[in-house]
């Protein structure tokens, strides 16, 4: 017997010989890529690889300069993400691209608000809003002000809406950087069901273990230019790493024995504006790595913004090598020492309409002011330039506007404004977040160097692995409280969880 199913037509979208370039760069140049319904395509490469821009010119964002889009064979040009979207393109950024001062709904339906006899029809909006949200799983109210949403579930927001969208092909830049670890499940879940419904997925992650699990195929994207492809059968981690960058990364913690040293952070009793019933009191020396680790609203961003002053706290005292330090001021925190990476670079860490330079010296303005109010722009130079090498970061030069830099980039940047200060105690919050593997080493290295000179980095992670291969000792926060605390060879996966989820060691 034959059993006749009907061939249902498979879409693909390929990409041929693309180049684009921005001034002092060229983003890309040459690029092949394929990817067709049902199938999940992943594409990795370092830091401004040229992942993010190739996304863009995909979904409209961007013209390339040279090289064709097919869209099932038939070449096509996208003036806009809504040509694109019409073909049923859809590319959720990198960086999230919703309005703060609207609420969820209005956010979903943004520029194409459901309407009756011309008016905005609220209420339909408001269902229609449930509806999307909850097959995404994202449980909040659709009327909520977006900004009372954490990170995570605003990029749910995002994928809620491209999901209203019938899409076709929908791209994905780094999603889950900023998901929870369920969060990311559920999205990963989102995916095989997309995929099984013939929708082709373009999946960018500097997560190599991500790719590992949902790749058919990966692409291999370096300077610009296709490195390689590996089909399913051929991806390992190592085989990624070779083609990416090029060298060996195995080693990516390699510990320093630290002279650990006296008390350099002080914390007593310190209460938040989130967790206001919890008080907090611990320490960090010189020469110590110390990690802080929970749940995603477990209350560890929370502590370090209140350490520094950004957030205002409720009670309690903190002290900088034995000063004490006058809550609620960023200000104060930096005088005393202190130097603060945060989670979101985009708001709290960059000025984005700003140079390299200018973001680098910023943290140092107090420094390399002048008494007459003029910069020392040379100290500002050679701050960056030391940052630039330190760090790698890719930029044409000094000169280049931060928001033309790529996601990872940014964030080196972030850290070499902080590294210029030569802070006594460095809080950094998802140091890692978007950067590529061999970048990772190097922040790495740098939070060893620090502590090496007798420093102390107090750190926010998520990646349970990061946190075990670089932490001296451990804090475990659950629900707003100090949980307990674990070091040395007590690190482990078990002990973290159990404290973090409430149990007991
Ligand atoms: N609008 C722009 N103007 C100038 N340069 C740009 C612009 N957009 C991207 N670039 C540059 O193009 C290169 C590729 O950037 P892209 O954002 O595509 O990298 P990426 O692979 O996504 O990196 P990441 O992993 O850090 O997100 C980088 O050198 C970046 O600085
Ligand atoms: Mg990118």
């Amino acid at each position: 017997m034959v059993i006749e199913t009907k061939a249902t037509h498979v879409r693909r979208l390929s990409v041929r010989q693309l180049s684009k370039s921005f001034p002092g760069v060229r983003a890309l140049s040459g690029v092949d890529l394929d990817v067709q319904g049902g199938e999940v395509v992943a594409v990795i490469g370092e830091n401004g690889a040229g992942k993010s821009t190739l996304m863009k010119i995909l979904a409209g964002v961007q013209s390339p300069d040279q090289g064709q889009i097919l869209w099932d064979g038939h070449p096509v040009s996208f003036a806009n993400t809504r040509q694109a979207m019409e073909q049923g393109i859809v590319l959720i950024h990198q960086e999230l691209n919703l309005c703060d001062n609207l609420n969820v709904a209005e956010n979903l339906f943004l520029g194409n608000y459901p309407s009756r006899g011309g008016l905005i029809d609220f209420w339909g909006m408001y269902r229609l809003a449930r509806k999307s949200l909850e097959k995404v799983g994202l449980n909040v109210s659709p009327r909520l002000p977006l900004s009372r949403l954490s990170l995570g579930q605003q990029q749910m927001v995002e994928i809620a809406k491209a999901l209203s969208i019938d899409a076709k092909i929908l791209i994905f830049d780094e999603p889950t950087s900023s998901l929870s670890n369920p969060e990311a499940e559920a999205l990963f879940r989102l995916i095989q069901d997309l995929k099984a419904r013939g929708v082709g997925i373009v999946y960018i992650s500097h997560r190599l273990s991500e790719v590992m699990k949902l790749a058919d195929r990966v692409v291999v994207l370096r300077d610009g230019q296709n490195a390689g492809e590996l089909p399913r059968s051929e991806v390992s981690h190592e085989r990624m790493v070779k083609l990416m960058i090029g060298r060996d990364v195995s080693k990516l913690y390699v510990r320093q024995k630290n002279a650990i040293g006296d008390e350099v952070l002080r914390v007593d009793n310190l209460r938040t504006m989130a967790w206001p019933q919890h008080a907090s009191s611990f320490h960090v020396r010189r020469g110590e790595l110390v990690g802080i680790a929970g749940l995603v609203g477990a209350g560890r961003s929370e502590l370090l913004r209140s350490i520094f002053g950004i957030d205002r706290s409720l009670g309690g005292t903190v002290r900088v090598g034995g000063q004490s330090l006058s809550l609620g001021s960023p200000q104060a925190a930096m005088n005393a020492g202190l130097g603060f990476v945060p989670e979101d670079r985009k708001k709290e860490g960059l000025v984005l309409e700003s140079s390299v330079a200018r973001n680098v010296g910023l943290a140092g303005l107090a420094r390399n002011a002048f008494w007459g109010g003029w910069l020392n722009g040379r100290q500002e130079l050679a701050d960056t330039r030391q940052a630039m090498t330190d760090m790698r970061i890719k930029t044409p030069s000094p000169w280049q506007l931060v928001k033309f830099l790529s996601g990872g980039n940014q964030q080196k940047v972030v850290m070499g404004k902080w590294l210029a200060l030569s802070p006594k105690v460095l809080l950094m919050d998802e140091p890692t977040r978007g950067v590529d593997i061999g970048a990772k080493q190097e922040i790495y290295q740098l939070m060893e160097n620090l502590a090496a000179q007798g420093r102390g980095v107090l750190f926010v992670s998520s990646e349970l692995e990061e946190i075990i291969g670089i932490a001296d000792r451990v804090l475990v926060m659950h629900e707003g409280r100090l949980a307990g605390e674990v070091s040395g060879d007590q690190i482990t996966e078990h002990a973290i969880m159990q404290l973090a989820t409430g149990g007991s060691l």
